[in-house]
């Protein structure tokens, strides 16, 4: 049984290139799983052009996300026809990804597909979309409530932000939107965002201290957007990491943190605890809503005509999120 993976090797440049596989050739896993859609997040677009060090073993399919059908299964807690979705966990880092039309998987990292949407949204949500709801879960553990003044969302128009966005608008959160483009003006308030700004027009400080007029942040682009913005969060505002699109360097004072009890909280999707990931994926539709699927997906790409799409992503020529048919 011959498949089609997004494979990428090093040689010595890391590179991607579409092949034919046999299951026998996939990394190890006590489930065998055909892969009905995945995701192209940042991560990916990351691995599989290269442009980032993402992978941690050469040749390894690409694609941190997947929901498909098991096929096979050693462990009894899985059967075939067993509908599922892995994120994350190593998924297309460490053991070969979804980027793929069949993965092998550990069946500690599988999760049986949530009831209230299908594995095609799934995949709309994928990492991104899971990453803004552990980043709200860790604001809202830590104190974080609608109440406390708007979220600011950096990076607004992708899947990160726009899942930040539409959820917490729909869990009552004013929201201001910051985006490099101001064409995305319309699609984000669309979302739910109170308010859109341009990078532009954030009237960041130099200072340590300045006015504080938001009540939290989610920050997919780190560099110096993050590190002065922080200057604006208001009394125990939390701020979640998430993200390095404009850079990983934080030139910050921690008077913030001391003189307002703002605090930094780090947001990793790759290692969350399975149980909370369990929980989180699970409360969409239940004690979290369900985002709104079509406005946040912008294309749906068959896994052969992936290629374009890794740099296109870097390079910030899409918004919201790119689904991967891979059947
Ligand atoms: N910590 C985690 O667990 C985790 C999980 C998922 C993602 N991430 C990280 O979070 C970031 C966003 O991921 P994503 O999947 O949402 O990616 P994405 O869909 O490509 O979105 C990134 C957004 O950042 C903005 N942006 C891009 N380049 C920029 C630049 N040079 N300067 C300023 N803004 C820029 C753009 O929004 P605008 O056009 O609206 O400005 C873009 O849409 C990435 O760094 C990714 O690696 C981390």
């Amino acid at each position: 049984m011959s498949f089609l993976a997004c494979r990428v090797f090093k040689d010595p440049e890391v590179r991607h290139q579409l092949v034919n596989m046999e299951p026998d050739d996939l990394s190890g896993g006590d489930i065998l799983v055909k892969v009905d859609y995945s995701s192209i997040n940042y991560k990916d677009a990351l691995a599989a052009s290269g442009r980032g060090a993402i992978m941690k073993t050469f040749p390894l399919n690409a694609g941190i996300d997947l929901a498909g059908t098991v096929v096979e299964s050693s462990n009894s807690s899985f059967k075939a026809g067993d509908a599922v979705i892995v994120n994350g966990c190593g998924l297309g880092e460490s053991f070969d990804g979804g980027l793929s039309q069949y993965a092998r998987v550990e069946s500690q990292f599988v999760m049986k597909q949530p009831k209230h949407y299908s594995g095609r949204e799934a995949m709309v949500i994928g990492t991104a979309g899971f990453t803004a709801a552990l980043a709200i879960h860790r604001m809202e553990v830590n104190g974080q409530t609608p109440d406390k003044g708007p979220i600011v969302v950096t990076g607004a128009s992708g899947g990160v932000g726009s899942f930040a966005i539409n959820l917490l608008s729909k869990k009552g959160y004013d929201t201001v939107a910051v985006t490099s483009q101001s064409s995305m003006h319309d699609y984000l308030v669309d979302l739910g965002a109170t308010e859109v700004k341009t990078l532009s027009e954030l009237e960041l400080s130099d200072k340590p201290m300045a006015k504080g007029v938001y009540g939290g942040l989610i920050d997919s682009i780190g560099g110096e957007t993050l590190s002065k913005l922080m200057a604006n969060i208001d009394l125990w505002g939390n701020i979640a990491c998430i993200g390095l699109a404009q850079s990983p360097k934080l030139q910050a004072t921690v008077i913030p943190l001391i003189l307002r009890g703002v605090s930094l909280l780090g947001v990793s999707s790759t290692n969350c605890p399975m149980e909370l990931r369990e929980k989180l994926w699970n409360e969409f539709g239940e004690a979290s809503p369900l985002p709104d699927f079509d406005k946040i997906l912008s294309k749906e790409i068959q896994l052969k005509d992936i290629s374009p799409y890794f740099d296109e992503l870097i390079d910030n020529k899409h918004r919201g999120r790119l689904l991967v048919n891979c059947q």
